[in-house]
């Protein structure tokens, strides 16, 4: 039981979001020190006070360097806008107890002048009872009772299903499914948990900042509660979140053919190739698998899921019942989002990097127009200082003025993969993609694909265009992808239906 336990906090930090540290070195070592951590906490109660101040020190450099500045602590008065993003040294602020002292700091977003917050920014509703009587020890004994019985040995039948207990983490939080309310059946069969319980990980601090990522981790998905493209929120208490379990992540879709081919290391199973998508996805009435890039109505699907999960967290879910400026995601990647292997449906998770845009004072009123919303409401600029990883736009790269057209640059990663089947940049050492990006490069598209006039793909890759425009002003926004990728997607529905009818003739 304890072993178990060590497996899960034991090998904390080397997650898929650390996918931003890309050099081979780093991992080398990373992996060292996992053994060694391995060797000397056989359980986790093991670890002396010293080992978890050092890993808690090690995840907030990890943090930083894949993160930034993820957290609502930057002084955009502190940061001269023309000099690449170093800090003025006239206005140089000592970080003290006041800013970011000690790896905690107060979390207050400092406000622009001109600049207010929308009122519900700083709501939370946590309902910390429900999360304590959660029996999370009870998932745990479940899946070690699932992994020793029932032959349920390989880690690719194990796949098929989200597994009870821990099922895996990021660089914040460690993830459970658990069942809340004991309503699962309880033989071994069981299809699938109904809830995970993401806990923030033992090593990082308990304090303002991690809190507030955490409120507004939770606070977005209750704002969106009514979002069909948006993973469903159950309760919320400090930096605990319990949500709704989900099966796998788009990566694990897109990605699926290199999975199968290359073992990749998960904190759950360690190194291993994965079984192939046809095995746990389920398919649709022509025996095709209901959420694959494999098939052309496939990527339309898949590309429709990224950007109506987006377009939500932009616009709202469309009731038009609170005023709304658009939310920025700020760290988009196909892992971020997950799908549903029993419905193929796409789901966009995982806010703790989350920015909401704040409304530029002159536009308060709404122009009468009934409540203020994302379309009648002008919003003021956002700055986040650091800009870490491969997946970024160039506007953060530059340090330049943000807004939430970043995310769309960023969710072009994920449409390159969907068309491709490749990861943007997989060639390119780091500093040369960040490089690149700015110079206005962007990972190519094979021109057969390109110039295949009127296909799926050309009209895809001509999107794509679209949402890595350099400049964020011209880059097309969210609902006007999803109005080309619906309208697509009804063009080849058409199509394929008047293919039916021709061959029935
Ligand atoms: N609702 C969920 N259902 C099933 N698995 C989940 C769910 N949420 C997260 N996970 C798994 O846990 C991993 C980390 O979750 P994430 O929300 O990205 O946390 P972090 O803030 O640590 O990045 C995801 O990549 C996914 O594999
Ligand atoms: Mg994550």
């Amino acid at each position: 039981m304890l072993e178990a336990y060590d497996g899960v906090f034991g090998k904390g930090g080397d997650d898929d979001d650390n996918e931003h540290r890309s050099s081979r070195g780093d991992g080398r070592r990373r992996r060292g020190r996992r053994k060694v951590a391995m060797q000397r906490h056989v359980a986790y109660e093991g670890r002396t006070p010293e080992d978890v101040e050092t890993l808690r020190m090690e995840r907030m450099r990890e943090a930083r360097a894949a993160l930034g500045t993820a957290a609502g602590d930057f002084d955009p008065d502190d940061f001269r806008r023309d000099s690449g993003g170093k800090r003025s040294k006239k206005k140089k602020r000592s970080r003290d107890s006041s800013s970011r002292g000690g790896g905690g700091g107060s979390g207050v977003e400092r406000l622009m002048e001109g600049c207010s917050t929308l009122e519900w920014h700083a709501y939370h509703f946590p309902n910390c009872n429900e999360i304590h009587e959660i029996d999370l020890r009870g998932a745990v004994r479940r899946q070690l009772r699932h992994d020793e019985g029932g032959g349920e040995g390989s880690s690719h039948s194990r796949y098929h299903e989200l597994p009870w207990g821990f099922v895996g983490n990021g660089l914040w939080r460690d993830v459970f499914s658990c069942d809340p309310r004991g309503e699962a059946p309880g033989n071994a069969s069981t299809p699938r948990p109904p809830a995970v319980l993401k806990v923030m990980k033992s090593e990082h601090t308990y304090d303002h900042r991690n809190f507030e990522r955490h409120r507004r981790d939770a606070l977005v998905m209750e704002r969106l509660s009514s979002s069909h493209h948006l993973v469903s929120i159950y309760g919320y208490c400090a930096n605990t979140v319990l949500t709704e379990a989900i099966s796998h992540t788009l990566d694990d879709v897109i990605y699926a053919r290199e999975n199968e081919e290359v073992a990749k290391w998960s904190p759950r199973s360690g190194y291993v190739t994965r079984p192939p998508l046809e095995s746990w996805m389920a398919k649709d009435e022509d025996g095709e698998p209901l959420a694959t890039r494999e098939t052309e109505l496939g990527r339309i699907r898949l590309a429709l899921g990224v950007f109506r999960g987006l377009k939500d967290l932009h616009e709202g879910d469309g009731a038009g019942n609170m005023e709304w400026l658009p939310i920025v995601h700020a760290d988009l990647q196909a892992k971020q989002y997950l799908v549903d292997s029993l419905t193929g449906k796409i789901y966009l998770n995982d806010f703790n990097r989350c920015r909401f845009l704040t409304r530029k004072d002159s536009t308060k009123s709404g122009n009468g127009t009934g409540i203020p919303t994302s379309r009648t409401l002008e919003s003021c600029p956002l700055y986040i200082p650091t800009a870490p990883g491969s997946a970024r736009s160039p506007e953060e790269y530059d340090m330049a003025p943000l807004s939430e057209k970043l995310d769309i640059f960023s969710a072009g990663n994920i449409l390159y993969g969907i068309i491709t089947g490749n990861r943007p940049w997989s060639d390119e050492r780091g500093k040369h993609i960040r490089a690149a990006i700015q110079k206005g490069e962007r990972p190519t598209v094979n021109d057969t694909i390109r110039n295949a006039a009127g296909t799926v793909d050309a009209e895809l890759t001509r999107l794509l265009d679209r949402v890595y425009e350099h400049d964020p002003t011209k880059r097309a926004s969210a609902r006007e992808v999803v109005l080309e990728l619906e309208s697509l997607l009804e063009r080849e529905l058409r199509r394929k239906s008047s293919m039916k009818t021709e061959d029935l003739a």
